[in-house]
């Protein structure tokens, strides 16, 4: 059982840093959503993480690095080896995460017991400068209690985790919103896991054996697609641009509305965020989840997208979160 913590937040690195190095919980911002920090290498914060969080112990985490030099530590020789190296020269630091082989530098329970483990190179500057003050491996899932929306601010992070962790670094809101893309580079074929801001088309530019695995393997692949995510408390509802309405039951004054295209007089929700470009999109819906269930709605019902550039990324979160809470 966790006991109740008093959280503090602060803005000194450095204090963060002391934090991490003691075996402490550190939530920070990155480009993608927020991270909740431990050191990679200590076993016991690494329970820390999982005890806060109540993380599924199947589910691994992501180990974040300052910059290629210090990924590059981390690799073995195998197969894939090039193909995660190109991938990391070409896109990071930026929302991309390589799941290759686990070193032995790395404990096993940061990564559920298996044999690979996810790395990524944030390039927020408060992670930057975070992970450069640490001067080793920081192993970060998103700040939220496990099954909710990844926070993408500071009290985000707060609503799901104040009691739980010791510290927040505050800093700005990253850029994109949505989790980083992850890319299996352990097999002989680099495989999407999971779609992200950084796009399939730009991939494949890099790898261009890049597959893109369908959902029933990518639930075998990748543990965390087995959870359930994304999905604030209200009921999620998806409708087209063409085709909308409400499902039987629910009513506009107890329903939030999210997507590109402005409701029209007939529709009157409770709470409206039209967005202006799906990068936009993706950028506001977690934290407007958080809104639609603090505004009481019973029911959010979100704008498709195109499945393009971060419409792949977008939707597929879209999907999950009305899929977990259909009846
Ligand atoms: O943008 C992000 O990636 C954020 C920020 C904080 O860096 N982190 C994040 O972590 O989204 P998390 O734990 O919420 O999601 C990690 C995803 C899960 O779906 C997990 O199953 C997958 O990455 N993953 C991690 N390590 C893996 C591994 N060794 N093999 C396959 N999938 C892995
Ligand atoms: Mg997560």
């Amino acid at each position: 059982m966790t006991s109740a913590t008093d959280t503090e937040v602060t803005t000194d690195v450095a204090t963060a840093a002391r934090a991490l190095l003691a075996g402490e919980l550190v939530a920070f911002p990155t480009e993608t959503v927020w991270g909740l920090g431990a050191l990679a290498t200590d076993p016991s914060a690494i329970a820390k993480t999982y005890a806060a969080k109540g993380r599924p112990r199947d589910n691994p985490l992501i180990v974040h690095v300052a910059d290629v030099g210090a990924a590059l530590t981390l690799f073995l020789e195998w197969p894939g080896r090039a193909a995660a190296e190109a991938i990391l020269r070409a896109f990071a630091p930026g929302p991309i995460t390589v799941v290759i082989p686990r070193p032995p530098s790395l404990p096993a329970d940061v990564s559920a017991g298996l044999e690979t483990v996810g790395l990524r190179i944030p390039s927020h500057h408060v992670a930057q400068a975070l992970l450069r003050a640490v001067n080793a491996p920081v192993a970060a899932p998103s700040a939220n209690v496990s099954g909710r929306p990844s926070p993408t601010t500071r009290d985000g992070v707060l609503a799901s985790l104040e009691g739980k962790i010791p510290l927040v670094l505050d800093g700005p809101r990253g850029e994109i919103g949505l989790e980083s893309t992850v890319v299996d580079c352990t097999g002989d074929v680099p495989t999407l896991l999971r779609a992200g801001a950084v796009f399939v088309e730009a991939l494949r530019e890099v790898v261009p054996t890049l597959e893109v695995v369908a959902d029933g393997e990518a639930l075998a692949r990748s543990p965390g697609t087995r959870h359930r995510h994304y999905a604030p408390t209200c009921r999620v509802h998806l409708v087209s641009s063409e085709a909308r309405g409400l499902p039987p039951g629910a009513r506009y004054e107890t329903s939030a509305y999210i997507g590109l295209s402005s409701p029209s007089k007939e529709e009157p929700f409770c709470l409206v965020r039209v967005c202006a470009s799906a990068e936009h999109y993706a950028h506001e819906l977690f934290e407007f989840m958080r809104h639609a269930d603090d505004a009481g709605a019973a029911l959010l019902v979100c704008e498709e997208v195109p499945v393009a550039g971060i419409g792949l990324a977008l939707m597929d979160r879209l999907r999950r979160a009305a899929d977990v809470a259909s009846p």
